[in-house]
């Protein structure tokens, strides 16, 4: 990320709580539908851009959710008390583990917040959620980005990275990881969670999990009190909108978690809708098989395309794109929103998020045209 200190910055007599902080530029979100329509005059928009559910969310969470309209003058339950019962029963993981968040960008920072501070160091992969060295900035910690290998994380160099920064307070993993798709196996996670010193907090980001059910690692909770596990809402249950996300740790973490977060982070619409959405699996496998046929379909496309791209266990695929800024801009021009790599250091990636089959087929007869010229 590039420095972003303006001249007024310079210039003023305000200074930030950590330099750090401006190392980090905000971030950036795939763009809105409705950003595109006012700067293009594009109405029928495609965005591919932010790993949201295409197919929308189970009609119970609009149930749900419709019931609460009439009660909006009341404050939601603070402890969320039904969200985390259902979680509870969902995950087998006790209730007290449990802490909810307003989207699990929340709780990264409130991950970051509880136990990371200025003397500390953070280690995260190369190609890792962007959110993580933002998260580490924010506390003034350093931040250890360990180079990935093939695109994902290369565990045994994080090991050592832990090992050679004794002041090493937090590690963040993402399986399936974002923005490469990549996944690790329970086993070497396992090894690498055995490996590092119990006071090292490793954060596993599952928020693709219901995308790749393998890469479940909810059984290192039964053996290691430092390992927590961070899930939302906002992709395969197609919550985006209404931000909920949700961590499974050891007792003693949710207490302090619960002691940062802010008192009402979950509004009581998301609550309700939370609860639906988790009563609805079916919905779940719905989404997973759409999204598994459409993925086999893009791959097909890319490969006909003769596009490089990396296998993705997750609901979005990044592909290879010589000139990607320009081609994203083209895309942009017709009406199709994916997302440019450049602030991961991915100049010549496109990451795509997989549609449903109308979305997919407009992507690629767009994408074909700019190509080729056509
Ligand atoms: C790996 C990963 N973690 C966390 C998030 C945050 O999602 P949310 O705050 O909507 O739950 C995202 C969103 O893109 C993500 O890709």
């Amino acid at each position: 990320m590039q420095p972003t200190k303006s001249t007024e910055l310079e210039l003023s007599p305000l200074t930030p709580a950590y330099d750090s902080i401006l190392e980090l530029a905000p971030y950036q979100t795939g763009k809105p539908v409705e950003e595109l329509t006012r700067e293009y005059g594009v109405s029928d928009v495609v965005k591919l851009a932010s790993n949201e559910n295409p197919i929308g969310c189970s009609p119970q969470v609009t149930l749900a959710i419709t019931e609460q309209l009439g009660k909006l003058a009341r404050y939601p339950d603070g402890n969320g008390h039904y969200l985390k019962q259902a979680l509870s029963d969902f995950t087998d993981v006790n209730i007290e583990c449990i802490t909810l968040g307003n989207g699990s960008n929340d709780l990264l920072d409130i991950l970051a917040r509880s136990f990371v501070s200025a003397d500390d160091a953070v280690v995260y992969s190369q190609y890792g959620f962007i959110v993580y060295p933002m998260v580490t900035k924010m506390q003034g910690a350093t931040g250890i980005e360990v180079p990935a290998q093939r695109f994902g994380h290369d565990l045994d160099a994080m090991r050592q990275a832990v090992e050679d920064n004794p002041n090493t307070k937090m590690v963040f993993i993402a399986n399936p990881n974002n923005p490469t798709g990549t996944q690790l196996q329970h086993r070497e996670l396992h090894k690498f969670v055995a490996s590092v010193p119990s006071s090292v907090l490793v954060v596993l980001d599952e928020a693709y999990i219901e995308y790749s059910p393998e890469s479940n690692n909810r059984a290192l909770l039964d053996k290691f009190n430092n390992v927590v596990i961070v899930r939302t809402f906002s992709k395969a249950y197609g919550l985006a909108g209404l931000r909920i996300g949700y961590a499974l740790s050891s007792t003693a973490v949710a207490d302090l978690l619960n002691r940062i977060r802010q008192p009402f982070n979950v509004s009581r619409v998301g609550l309700a809708g939370a609860v639906a959405a988790l009563g609805d699996q079916s919905f779940i496998e719905e989404t997973r098989k759409t999204n598994q046929e459409q993925m086999r379909w893009l791959e097909k496309q890319f490969d006909a395309l003769g596009l490089a791209f990396i296998k993705s266990h997750a609901n979005f695929i990044m592909v290879e794109i010589e000139d990607a800024a320009d081609i994203y801009q083209a895309l942009l021009e017709q009406g199709v929103i994916v997302r440019p790599l450049a602030s991961y250091g991915l100049d010549n990636w496109l990451r795509i998020t997989v549609g449903i089959a109308e979305d997919n087929l407009r992507l690629i007869d767009t994408l074909r045209s700019i190509l080729t010229n056509d």
